[in-house]
């Protein structure tokens, strides 16, 4: 399938951080994954490898203010034009991205969110539900735009939040409803019912 730039979203990258669950269960629903990317060394390449998926560590090594965004994400973009890739789906990547790849690949980078979009953005969306106070939760899969956690909104699933929940507990939770949702999420779009606007 040809997206109107000519690149093919059947060379979908897999963007990752850490234990990669979500990754997987994309492996499982056999979701076509062309590129799995890492910002460091986690769980999620060793899954990879073990799996025979391509993989391209671009390690993040520096975790301060003075981080060089726009350098780390030309590396990035360059590894997808490298491989000729036509989808992002982000799935618990935790470095963000500068605007450069937004601008290349406007509209074909999805991320997964825990929580309910637009309630608690933010690398700390569960803990940050548990401490309001709030009786429901979720996931989002969305798609990135440089605004984080702000982009359209393509699927979403409730979960309850449980009186003794911890941030370990509800996180579980809601990562298995993602597990179910985002390969869905893809499939739907590889298949031609959601599509994506840029
Ligand atoms: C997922 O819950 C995802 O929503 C979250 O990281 C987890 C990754 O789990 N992403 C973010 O918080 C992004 N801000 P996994 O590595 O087991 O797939």
């Amino acid at each position: 399938m040809q997206s109107v730039d000519g690149k093919n979203f059947l060379n979908i990258a897999v963007f990752v951080s850490g234990t990669g669950t979500n990754m997987q269960a994309m492996i499982e629903a056999g979701v076509p994954i062309s590129l799995i990317v890492a910002d460091r060394p986690c769980k999620a390449l060793k899954i990879a490898n073990e799996a025979n998926i391509s993989t391209a560590l671009i390690e993040r090594t520096n975790f301060g203010s003075n981080f060089d965004r726009e350098e780390y994400t030309s590396r990035v973009l360059h590894t997808l034009q490298t491989h000729n890739i036509g989808l992002v789906a982000m799935a618990g990547y935790m470095t963000i991205l500068g605007n450069s790849v937004f601008k290349e690949y406007g509209g074909r980078i999805l991320n997964t969110h825990p929580s309910l979009l637009p309630l608690f953005k933010g690398d700390r969306a569960v803990k940050d539900a548990l401490e309001a106070g709030a009786t429901e939760t979720g996931c989002t899969i969305h798609i990135a735009t440089n605004e984080l956690d702000a982009g359209p909104i393509l699927a979403q699933r409730a979960v309850p939040i449980l009186k003794n929940d911890t941030v370990e507990i509800l996180h579980e939770r809601i990562k298995k409803e993602e597990r179910v949702l985002y390969p869905e999420v893809l499939k739907d779009i590889l298949s031609g019912n959601v599509a994506l606007i840029s």
